[in-house]
């Protein structure tokens, strides 16, 4: 039950669908199972006399608290965690974010959960070469290379438990597609499926970047660029929504409402209605959501599992925190991962 490719989680292209499939999902189910109130003390003692440093430089709500409850759900410590890194740590008097990554390394913590959005310092996975501590890359500026693993792996999860199944699908990707990490993670961990079809809908201001491209070509998957998401709406099973990351340099615009525009990129009654009814689609968001979905047409639509799922399976959200939970298991007691599995 080796983890994948690294002592570290630095990118969506360390794991296999075998992995994922095979390891990574069947925990994650045991992990859900395991978060009923009436099973939560059997989680207790799985981290038992583990440490963790959250050391988040940027904003961040969800990968922070998902990976900081899900440590101490599993009798972890977090010993230390700072809200704004570049406040209350030494980063804010101007040290770099490398020393203060290297200065846990050798502090005998047993995992660092990082995020850093500046272009300046150095990238968390150059950072990982020279560390033994492992890291979880938890998000890594903008552009190209810059990723978010552990949004992917938690997003496949969620197709795979809503839809039943990865191969096949139409997913259609939408929004800034030129800054998004968690888009740029998820096409090249959606590559190692047979994925019918990738739509990138993006205004023509934030498209997709050349990389990612050659990538799909590289992997067979066939895919499309669009402007307008009303265009291939009938077609999609998987509307895959992200914000406009102003944070990491892209230019704040009005993602436009009218019928009229040839830019239509956000989610709304308008594009419900063109969509199948069927079971066979979803509508998700890595989160926080601003004004792509309308929120107030879309949240109750029984297709909208970004926040809430309106059936047993978890919303997307909850995936995170369970599927972050397994991934933490993996990495610092896999002997305790293995005995779940085949309980
Ligand atoms: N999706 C995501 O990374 O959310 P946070 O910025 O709140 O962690």
């Amino acid at each position: 039950l080796k983890f994948e490719g690294y002592p570290h989680v630095l990118k969506s292209q360390q794991f296999s669908r075998k992995w994922v499939e095979k390891v990574l999902f069947p925990l994650s189910d045991k992990i859900s199972n395991l978060l009923k109130k009436k099973n939560r003390d059997k989680l207790r003692n799985l981290l038992k006399n583990k440490t963790m440093v959250s050391l988040f430089a940027s904003e961040s709500s969800r990968t922070r608290a998902s990976h900081e409850i899900g440590f101490n759900l599993m009798g972890g410590k977090v010993a230390f965690t700072s809200a704004s890194a570049n406040i209350s740590s030494a980063m804010g008097k101007g040290e770099s974010f490398e020393d203060t990554v290297k200065l846990f390394d050798q502090y005998h913590c047993d995992l660092i959960v990082a995020r850093n959005d500046s272009a300046e310092q150095m990238p968390i996975d150059s950072i990982a070469r020279g560390i033994r501590t492992p890291i979880i890359n938890a998000g890594d500026g903008a552009g190209k290379d810059k990723q978010h693993p552990t949004q992917a792996l938690l997003d496949i999860y969620t197709i795979y438990k809503h839809l039943g199944k990865m191969d096949n699908l139409r997913i259609a990707v939408i929004g800034d597609l030129k800054n998004g990490r968690t888009v740029r993670s998820l096409c090249y961990l959606l590559a190692k499926w047979r994925i019918k079809h990738i739509y990138l809908v993006s205004p023509l201001k934030l498209k997709v970047s050349a990389d990612i491209k050659s990538y799909l070509r590289r992997h067979n998957i066939k895919f499309s660029e669009h402007c307008d998401i009303r265009k291939i709406a009938p077609k999609v099973n998987v509307f895959y929504q992200t914000r406009t990351q102003t944070n990491l340099g892209s230019p704040k615009m009005s993602r436009s409402k009218t019928n009229k525009s040839k830019e239509f990129t956000i989610i709304n009654k308008e594009v419900l209605n063109l969509c199948s009814k069927s079971k066979n689609s979803i509508i998700m968001h890595p989160l926080p959501c601003l004004e792509e979905i309308t929120r107030n047409e879309v949240d109750k639509d029984p297709r909208s599992v970004y926040f809430e799922s309106k059936t047993s399976v978890p919303s997307q959200l909850k995936c995170g925190l369970i599927t972050r939970m397994a991934i933490m298991l993996l990495m610092l007691n896999p002997k305790k991962a293995k005995a779940i599995l085949k309980s």
